[in-house]
């Protein structure tokens, strides 16, 4: 039965990962970036222009996985934002599903 489940619904099953994934993205860039970037519409707490947002960062045609996780890899803005390699994952997974 169990089986038969699994046949007739990876490709939701597939979804439900996925929007999971993005949660988790969100939530993490809301509680990790958000200080400093406007995550999607939420304004950031301190105000400053020169920050990039994300929904502009994922437009740029320079952005790319490899371009977001070597970037993530170094601190900036302010020092070490200690998370974890899944963590740094999950907020690129967020970054480039704002891609239109
Ligand atoms: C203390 C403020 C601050 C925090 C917190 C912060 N950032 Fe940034 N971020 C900046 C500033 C300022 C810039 C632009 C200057 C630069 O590139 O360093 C920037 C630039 C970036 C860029 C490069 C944009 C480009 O031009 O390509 C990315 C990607 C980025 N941030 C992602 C993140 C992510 C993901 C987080 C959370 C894990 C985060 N930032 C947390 C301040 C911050």
């Amino acid at each position: 039965m169990l089986i038969m489940v699994a046949l007739l619904i990876p490709p939701g099953a597939a979804r439900a990962d996925e929007a999971r994934d993005l949660a988790g993205g969100r939530l993490l860039a809301e509680q990790h970036c958000g200080g400093c970037h406007e995550i999607l519409g939420s304004a950031p707490l301190g105000t400053t222009s020169s920050v990039p947002n994300f929904s502009m960062i994922a437009q740029s045609g320079q952005t790319s996985r490899q371009s977001l996780q070597q970037f993530l890899s170094r601190p900036h803005g302010m020092p070490d934002q200690s998370l974890s390699a899944d963590e740094v994952n999950l907020i690129i997974v967020y970054i480039m599903s704002l891609r239109r």
